[in-house]
């Protein structure tokens, strides 16, 4: 890069973040996430080290927060309230340790503290003789807004100290430091009683909590679940601890909430092998998290350290890889699904989010487009948390240039051509074309898959082939293929045709309940295909049954039922079912063996929590409970395993507190998978 490229770019980024900064301090309307943020800030502290004199005063690495909106009455922090340096990797703290030791070898025995970076705001309280006098907001770091009336609304800051008679004295002046945060689970019940009542709702925790502490209107405040967690002094009458770890012991002592996450680590090597962990158990913390802090234990040694600009030299953020970005949104595709239901879904400006590169994300219906308002070219807000797949929160409206169109549905299949309909009542479309070749391809897919037929050797691209070469019009038709037809196709030589033949004839050898799946009926998964496999000994059998009759079965409801009687009524699939009979895929129920049960978890209670990266509720309970497990609604000490999702609440906290195992949605299935090898 040429210098004058260089210092083009290091002239706008000065302009653009000073303009994220505004948006985001004084307007609380951020158009970049933190994450975003924090990156343009990185590049261009590099490019200010290489053109020192291109640092001028107003460049927004000179400062640490913008000024106080007007709006409230300022308030002159005793101290500069400080930020903390990013880093993004162990190499990172690893050069920030290398650093300090060199400017004082007293580092290499000092020790750290280990905690959560929470996703909040900070504020700074002040207790005159025990009493809570002032709450200001950080400001600029030396002058920040006093939002005393609205810290008061939150019921976790103690208003006079000691709460309870008798505990220690609060030093005659004390001026602590904390972070303002939403639980996940408030967050959730917060915007859903707002859409209740047809208001507009939050994006995020953060924001949310933002807003609140800088309503003008305390007791809107106060219908905001604000809590707090303390976890700094920033001046004291009395002398004060000499560890960070004995002064979290010394606020707690004092009445003051504060982490019960927080750790300590006796070496850097320490701090090193426990960053991992600290990243994984991101998802089980009731709030949000952006990363950890690490900080000398030893206060005296931090202190003489100091600050570079605002942020001091003995603490260190590790951030954790953004789970929400932004970014452009490029075009809106819709996909079609076995049952023929369009599903449009996100194409935007590759972006890394939650560690992973992602071009695409679902828009859940054409509704959701309509109701948020998501126009093409729209700077779109994106989340991506733990395994799930990336999912769009909303457009940036404020970020609109005008350039933005808004986006038709489409009135025919994208596949086939065919007019959408659309029932009466329910949100979905559908292409209602029989033949319509896209979902012909998710037919065969999920036919062929390894829940269903498992016919080995048969991927997408085969199955992509044979539909669109139109060699196989329905399911049945694969068993009829011969290895001409499979040899003119891409990849396929002597040997390859052969397999795959071999492969689908071996099919017809599955039981009953996995055709009943693979016919891809609207709620009929493995324990309810199982279920019609032991009443039912054929298809024909499954076909006369009324959808009284079924719902005389244990777990058939009026709508599987229903959904099972329509399959059959169609003539396309009672021609098909009669095809499969010719072709010889007739599985009799008397000839399997026994019922599709597995007892795997014999004996095990589970309990689920939040909100499963891919599957619902009822399909976790059908997954323990296919292998032998129970599923009960409360934690207890009999519960064995307490499986976790995004947005866990009280019952991950009983189940931490009583000691009970928790497994993820994939660690639920290795557990499945393990014992399922274990048993032969
Ligand atoms: S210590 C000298 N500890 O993160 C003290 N900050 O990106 C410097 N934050 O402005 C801050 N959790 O608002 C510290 N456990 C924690 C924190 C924390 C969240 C926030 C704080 C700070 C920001 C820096």
């Amino acid at each position: 890069m040429t210098d004058n490229a260089e210092i083009d770019e290091l002239l706008k980024l000065q302009k653009d973040i000073n303009v994220h900064f505004y948006r985001y301090h004084v307007l609380d309307q951020p158009l970049i996430s933190d994450y975003e943020y924090d990156i343009l800030i990185k590049r261009l502290r590099e490019l200010e080290a290489r053109h020192p004199e291109m640092v001028t005063a107003d460049s927004p690495t000179q400062r640490i927060g913008a000024l106080a909106a007007d709006r409230f009455q300022k308030v002159t922090h005793p101290a500069p309230i400080l930020s903390l340096a990013n880093a993004f990797s162990n190499a990172d703290l690893t050069a920030w340790y290398d650093r300090i030791v060199k400017l004082d070898p007293k580092v290499a025995k000092s020790g750290y503290v280990l905690e959560p970076k929470i996703d909040g705001l900070t504020v700074v309280l002040r207790y005159e003789n025990g009493i809570l006098v002032q709450g200001a907001t950080r400001g600029d770091g030396e002058i920040g807004e006093d939002v005393t009336s609205n810290v008061r609304t939150i019921k976790s800051i103690p208003l006079k100290i000691p709460v309870i008679e008798g505990s220690i004295q609060a030093p005659e002046l004390l001026i602590v430091r904390g972070e303002v945060f939403i639980l996940r689970d408030d967050f959730v019940k917060l915007n859903q009683k707002l859409e209740e009542n047809g208001e507009k709702t939050y994006q995020n925790p953060r924001n949310t909590a933002a807003g609140s502490l800088r309503q003008l209107d305390s007791s809107l405040t106060r219908t905001r679940p604000l809590t707090i967690l303390i976890y700094a002094i920033v001046q004291s009458s009395d002398p004060l601890p000499e560890t960070q770890w004995d002064l979290i012991s010394y606020l707690r002592d004092l009445g003051f909430p504060v982490s019960d996450l927080i750790e300590r680590a006796d070496s850097f090597h320490e701090v090193l092998k426990n960053t991992p962990r600290w990243i994984e158990r991101r998802d089980s913390i009731p709030y949000e998290v952006d990363g950890v802090v690490i900080k000398l234990n030893d206060l005296r040694v931090a202190e003489e350290l100091g600050f570079v600009g605002k942020d001091p030299r003995g603490a260190i953020a590790l951030k954790y890889p953004a789970r929400e970005v932004t970014t452009i949104l490029k075009d809106i595709g819709v996909n079609v699904g076995r049952t023929g239901v369009l599903t449009p879904y996100a194409i935007f400006e590759p972006v890394e989010v939650g560690g992973v590169t992602v071009s695409k994300a679902t828009l859940h219906n054409f509704d959701f487009i309509a109701d948020k308002d998501i126009r093409i070219l729209d700077r779109v807000l994106i989340k991506r948390a733990g395994d799930v797949i990336p999912y769009v929160i909303g457009p940036i409206t404020e970020a609109r240039t005008g350039l933005e169109m808004p986006w038709q549905m489409p009135k025919t299949c994208p596949s086939c051509g065919q007019e959408v309909e659309h029932l009466a009542g329910e949100v979905a479309w559908y292409c209602v074309n029989g033949a319509c070749p896209a979902q012909l391809v998710r037919n065969l897919e999920h036919f062929v898959s390894r829940g269903a037929m498992d016919i080995v050797g048969m991927g997408i691209k085969i199955v992509e082939q044979l539909a669109e070469t139109g060699i196989v019009k329905d399911v049945a038709d694969l068993y009829r293929l011969k290895k001409e037809d499979l040899l003119g196709l891409e990849g396929y030589k002597d040997k390859k045709a052969d397999n795959l033949i071999e492969g689908i004839q071996a099919s017809k050898n599955q039981s009953l309940a996995r055709l009943i799946i693979g016919l891809g009926i609207r709620g009929v998964g493995e324990v309810a295909a199982a279920d019609l496999a032991n009443k039912f000994n054929d298809l024909s059998e499954l076909a006369s049954a009324s959808s009284l009759q079924l719902q005389q079965m244990e777990g058939f409801g009026p709508n599987t039922a229903d959904a099972i009687v329509d399959w059959f009524a169609r003539p396309a699939n009672q021609a098909l079912v009669a095809k499969l009979k010719e072709v010889g895929v007739w599985p009799l129920a008397s000839q399997s063996s026994g019922p599709a049960k597995r007892w795997y978890l014999d004996g095990k209670t589970f309990v689920i929590t939040g909100t499963l990266p891919t599957l619902s509720r009822d399909q976790a309970k059908e997954l323990i409970e296919i292998n032998g497990g129970k599923v009960t609604d409360s934690v207890s000490k009999k519960t064995d395993y307490l499986v976790v999702g995004e947005s866990a609440g009280s019952k991950l906290d009983k189940a931490i507190s009583l000691g009970v195992s928790q497994l993820s949605e994939e660690a639920l299935r290795e557990l499945i998978a393990e014992l399922e090898k274990s048993n032969g």
